[in-house]
This record gives C-alpha cells, structure tokens and sequence, in this order.
C-alpha cells in the first residue's frame, strides 16, 4: 500500500524564494486537481505567533490550529482542497535532542508529529513548509515529510529574470527609457491594446539564443550582470535595481545604459561586502 503523509519541505538559504513557492505551489496544485476539489484555500501560519511563553500554551495552540483546519477540510462535504504553509517551521519541529533544558520546546515538535499523523487519513489536507535551517529539524518530522527539497539561491538564469522584471516596470513607468530605438534589439508590440511599441527586456532563452554574439546589447550586459550576481539572494536581487537608480544616477529618465551600468556597480559592491 502507498503511504504519503501529505506534507512538502522547502529548505535552502535566506530569500531563495521558498516561501514564494509554496503559495505557487499551493495554487498550482489545487488547479491540477480540480477534478478532485472544486475549490482551495491557503492557510499562512506565522510559527513564531503560535509560541507562547506559558508552558504548555505553545502545544495547546498548535493542536487547536490542527482541529481547525481539519474542521476546514470537512467542510462542503471535503469539496475544497486545504493547503497549509507553514512558513520558518524549525520553529516547531526543532530536533528533540536538542530542544534541551526546554521541555516545552520538545512538547511543540511532539505535539506537531502528533497533529501529522492525525490528518494523515485527510486527502484533502496539505502541508507545505519552509526552512532555512535544514540541519535543526526533528528526524522524524523529515521522516514525515513526503518531498524534502533544497531550494538554492538564484542561478544566473533566474538573477537574469529578476532583473529583467524590474526593469521593464521601470521602462513601463518611464524611470528608464530606451534613448534610440535603434539601439533596441527586442521589441515587444502590444497589438490588442494599440500601444506604441514597447523595447523591454527578453527572457533569458531569448538572450542566450537571438542576443548571444552581440555582446553590447543592453540585454548581454543584463546577462553579464546576473553572472557575476550568483550567490546573492532573491530577495536583495529584487531590490538592487531600484537601489541603484537612487544610488548612482542623478537624473530622471535614466537610459538603460546608465541604469545598468548603476546596477553593475551595486551587484559588485553588494558581493564584496562581508556576510554577518
Ligand atoms: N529564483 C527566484 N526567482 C524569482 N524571484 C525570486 C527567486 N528567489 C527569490 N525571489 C524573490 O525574492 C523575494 C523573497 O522570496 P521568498 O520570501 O519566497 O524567499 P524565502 O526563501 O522564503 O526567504 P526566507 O528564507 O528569508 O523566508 C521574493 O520577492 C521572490 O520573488
Ligand atoms: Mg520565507
């Protein structure tokens, strides 16, 4: 008989988009499964709202949470499909041996592997968890869980459609503009709406594929940028754009050329800087 406890594990490093995941994950699961569900929810559980400094409290709270969302899953006849994220949870399945001179910490993982197996039975129940501290969870929790993956910080490719997404919002919004249209090498037309044509940046296929032998096009420059990116977070990516506008250019509407070339300088900056 197959067994499968309904529960998703994403660990990785900070900001490497586990907790962006999930709630995809979430969505794109009760789609897949509209035969099944005719509806889905998602719960968002703050782990480190549950904790209580009472003792006892944490794993009283954790139990009633479980009861509720078993409650939720019943509800319309077990139509709708339940996803439950549950977002840092090393708070509450943090490895009993060493939970220490804490009993209560050891009462919450307890208590959690307890709830598990309880709503184990529920087909339309599933958990989906994230953590930045693989090496602090209970054994048996990992045991519990069904998909255990690592999720690494962004690669070139994703650094790439990073930035590339903030900066066709700043081309939309006209905080950066494209000064030639001839030195546009892509161009996007939105033939619905009868906009002017709109140069944005291509997706990263595009570049290695159409763009890869021009090497100063503003979209060889981007892919360069996000070379020399790797092993920054998502999370610091997705604000670098912006940062470095406000940094290192002086007048508004930047070109692309000097809004990259600000981002370049950022991107080198923030990897030298020493982690803490
Ligand atoms: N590979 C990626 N592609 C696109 N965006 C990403 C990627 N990784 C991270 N991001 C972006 O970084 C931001 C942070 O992502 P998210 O909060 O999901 O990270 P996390 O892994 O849950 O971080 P933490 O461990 O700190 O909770 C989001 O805006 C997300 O869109
Ligand atoms: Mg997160």
């Amino acid at each position: 008989m197959l067994n499968h406890n309904g529960v998703v594990l994403l660990h990785g490093p900070p900001g490497s988009g586990k907790t962006t995941l999930c709630k995809a994950l979430a969505q794109k699961v009760t789609i897949r499964q509209s035969k099944s569900f005719t509806g889905g929810r998602l719960v968002e559980v703050n782990c480190q709202e549950l904790l209580s400094r009472w003792f006892g409290e944490s794993a009283k709270r954790l139990s009633k949470l479980f009861d509720d969302i078993a409650t939720m899953a019943e509800e319309d006849d077990g139509e709708n499909l339940v996803c439950v994220l549950f977002d840092e949870v090393e708070t509450l399945a943090r490895a009993r041996e060493l939970t220490g001179d804490t009993p209560d910490a050891m009462r919450v993982t307890n208590q959690l592997l307890t709830c598990l197996s309880n709503i184990k039975e529920k087909p339309n129940i599933l958990v989906l968890c994230t953590s930045n501290l693989f090496g602090v969870l209970d054994k048996a929790f990992l045991d519990r869980c069904d998909v255990v993956q690592e999720i690494p910080g962004p690669g070139q490719g994703a650094a790439y459609v990073i930035f590339a997404q903030c900066l066709n919002t700043l081309l939309d919004i006209g905080q950066v503009v494209f000064p030639d249209l001839c030195d546009v090498h892509y161009v996007e037309n939105c033939g619905s709406c009868k906009r002017r044509l709109q140069p944005r940046f291509p997706n990263p296929s595009e570049v290695r594929v159409r763009f890869r032998d021009l090497l100063s096009t503003p979209q060889n420059y981007l892919w360069r940028i996000a070379e020399a990116s790797v092993g920054l977070s998502g999370r610091n990516m997705r604000r670098l754009p912006v940062q470095a506008l406000t940094k290192y250019t002086y007048i508004t509407p930047r070109t692309v050329q000097e809004a990259l070339s600000a981002l370049h300088r950022l991107v080198t900056e923030e990897k030298i800087k020493p982690t803490l």
